[in-house]
């Protein structure tokens, strides 16, 4: 039996002390919901949508989270401009539709038809004249920050968000290979589930439950039918450093080269991809607490997720493939969908379940165990922000 000290020299990724969780009423509890939305979902960049959702100028889309309703259009300039989807007259919302396009250069609010330009300046009002004392230039539009990222839309509803390139968990650049801003939606899939936003995170995070929740899963990926994410999640990992056997390297079962129903790609590989990401089969590339991205060979799996209340959870999937891909003939979809689908099918039922159990009185917090090792930076980033300044 290796000792603690022991187990962290040889790179050991498990923990090696006992943890707690967070309380099981952070999962259901209103206030605490309410203060996260403040901290974290209000304070952060998040993820919205494709850069294509707004891509003609005057184009428009509107999105909420929590309870802020947010507006983002394409000014002539080709910018991409962010307000509050709020008139600032009486407070009425701007745009109603999820999506569409200005009649005109202008903003124009359906109350009483205050107008402002594409950069969110009131250019005028429907008053017959104006008080002493009022200037259309003190009620522009409340600005939000906005940034594009390889096609990738992110706001912050905030003016001093966090530097954008620190949300991920890998480096800013570690998916340049793939092709990530000429991408094309060619699937989404949209589901509610009835769990607290942390709950996906959680099952997010761990492969504990790949073995008795994933069994397609675990039969493409090995390692994960082992309850282990990676080669050093096992604490015993030394023993097999001489084997090339994904079980314990990682990595997809031998002659799989996607997730897939068959492992077969369904389409072109993308063509810069280096040897080391290709044996890979996945990376998986994170931006808490609203998005994660996976690369694979073929195509590239984007899920978002928005909590909708505090046991209610909007996930979606996007999957993006190269338009060439999807103008081919041969492909086929669903033996990508399908197969992924299952996977995060599994999941929203495995975290509906998770959720249910967590309101018993007795239960005050559950234990982090040494593979949940990423749970623990988890839930420490959660402290950290919920008491950040
Ligand atoms: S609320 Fe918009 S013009 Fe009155
Ligand atoms: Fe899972």
């Amino acid at each position: 039996m290796l000792s603690t000290s022991s187990l962290n020299d040889i790179g050991y990724n498990g923990l090696t002390e006992h943890t707690e969780g967070l309380s099981a009423d952070s999962y259901f509890d209103p206030r605490n919901y309410e203060r996260e939305l403040l901290r974290i979902w209000y304070r952060n960049w998040i993820y919205v949508g494709r850069s294509s959702d707004v891509e003609s100028s005057r184009a428009f889309s509107t999105f909420e989270i929590g309870d802020q309703k947010i507006l983002l259009l394409r000014d002539d300039a080709g910018v991409l401009q962010g307000f509050h989807n709020t008139c600032r007259h009486r407070g009425a919302a701007l745009c109603r539709e999820p999506q569409g396009q200005l009649k005109s250069g202008a903003i124009v609010c359906p109350y009483h038809a205050w107008t402002y330009n594409l950069q969110g300046k009131l250019l005028r009002t429907s008053s017959k004249r104006h008080a002493a004392g009022f200037d259309v230039e003190d009620y522009p539009l409340y600005k939000i920050s906005v940034t594009e990222w390889k096609g990738f839309i992110f706001v912050a509803l905030t003016e001093e968000p966090p530097p954008f390139e620190k949300i991920f968990d890998l480096p800013i650049n570690r998916l340049d290979a793939w092709p990530l801003k000429d991408l094309a939606v060619g699937h989404v899939l949209l589901k509610t589930i009835k769990c607290n936003w942390k709950i996906f995170w959680e099952n997010y995070n761990e492969c504990l439950h790949c073995p008795g929740v994933h069994t397609q899963l675990s039969q493409l990926v090995p390692i994960y039918g082992r309850g282990l994410l990676e080669e050093r999640d096992d604490p015993n990992w030394t023993a097999h450093t001489t084997e090339d056997d994904p079980k314990f390297k990682g990595g997809l079962r031998s002659g799989a080269a996607t997730w897939s129903l068959n492992g077969k790609v369904t389409g072109a590989r993308f063509p810069d991809l280096s040897d080391q990401d290709q044996k890979a089969g996945h990376i998986y590339m994170t931006g808490l607490p609203s998005i994660f991205i996976v690369g694979h060979v073929d195509y590239v799996r984007v899920v978002r997720l928005r909590p909708l209340g505090p046991e209610q959870t909007e996930l979606r999937v996007e999957y993006l493939f190269s338009p060439e891909t999807l103008a081919d003939a041969r492909f086929d979809l669903r033996n990508v969908v399908d197969f992924t689908n299952l996977v995060m099918t599994e999941d929203a039922q495995i975290c509906e379940l998770n959720q249910q159990g967590l309101h018993a009185a007795p239960h005050l917090r559950g234990v982090v165990m040494p593979e949940e090792y990423v749970l623990r930076q988890f839930h420490e980033w959660i402290k950290a922000e919920l008491t950040r300044v």
